[in-house]
This record gives structure tokens, sequence and C-alpha cells, in this order.
């Protein structure tokens, strides 16, 4: 199963940015867990991290065009204002997990909005990295119905 991991703007400064927030973990090392977890499933990940929503609309599209089966987003703070990769989503229509390391509904009222949420077929929010290793899951035991 081929999936695509894609994180939106700021999520290159993990570790980094906000730790008490996001944890330390850097980007590179969630890559590498994530990398660990889907050589156990048997998954094919390929990766993507912009600062720019065009970008992430680009990636979605070309996610199409590749053959992605699923994808696993966390569109960081576009979460809360882009309609474009909503429609993105709905597009091509690929199975996506909706993915964030803190648990936005219980943080500032602008962030308890999720533009993408609908065209998901799951939210993981609030257990740090180990989200995204539940996503893949998801996806994987999904593809095989
Ligand atoms: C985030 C939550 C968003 O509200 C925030 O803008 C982010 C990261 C998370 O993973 O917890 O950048 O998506």
């Amino acid at each position: 199963m081929r999936i695509l991991i894609l994180n939106g703007p700021n999520m290159n400064l993990l570790g980094l940015r906000q730790p008490e927030i996001y944890g330390r973990t850097s980007y590179d090392e969630l890559l590498e867990l994530i990398r660990l977890k889907a050589a156990e499933l048997g998954a094919e990940v390929s990766f993507f991290q912009s600062n720019h929503e065009g970008a992430l609309v680009d990636a979605i599209q070309q996610a199409y065009f590749d053959g992605v089966e699923g994808i696993i987003l966390n569109p960081a703070a576009y979460t809360h204002t882009s309609v474009a990769l909503l429609d993105a989503l709905r597009a091509v229509n690929i199975p996506t997990v909706e993915v964030h390391l803190s648990d936005p509904d219980s943080r500032e009222p602008f962030r308890q909005i999720s533009y993408i949420r609908p065209a998901c077929v799951a939210t993981v929010k609030g257990k740090g990295p180990t989200g995204y290793l539940e996503a893949l899951e998801l996806l994987c035991r999904q593809a095989k119905g």
C-alpha cells in the first residue's frame, strides 16, 4: 500500500517549536518512526512537508496521479483556514486520516474548527508522534478490508 505523509507549515521545526505542546521529537525523528512502522506493516511511505498552502494542494493532486492509496495529513495551521485543502481532498477522493500532535479541540477556539475533517475517514489527535503510527495502521487495516 502506498501512503503519502503530508505535513503543513512549521512542522519542519518539530522538536524546536513549542516543545511543551508538540514534544521534543524532531521532524526527521518522526519520519524515522513512521518508516519503521511502515516496514512492519509492509506499506510504502513517501513524505512531503511545506510551509505553503498551494504546494500542499499540488502534493494532494500529484498523489492521485501517482496512485497513492492513502494520505496521512497534518495540515498544521491550514487545518483551521483552508478550503483549498478540503477541495483538493474531495477532488482526489483518496482515503485520508487527519493527524495532529496536540489536541486542537482543547486549545484556543480558532483551533477548534477543522476545514478538512469532513473529507477525512478519521482524525487522530493529541497522541504525539504515535498518532501518525495509528493513522498508518488504520489506513492499512482499511485497505485490507
Ligand atoms: C497541529 C495543531 C495546529 O493547530 C497547529 O497550527 C499546528 C500543529 C498539531 O499537530 O497539533 O501547527 O496541527
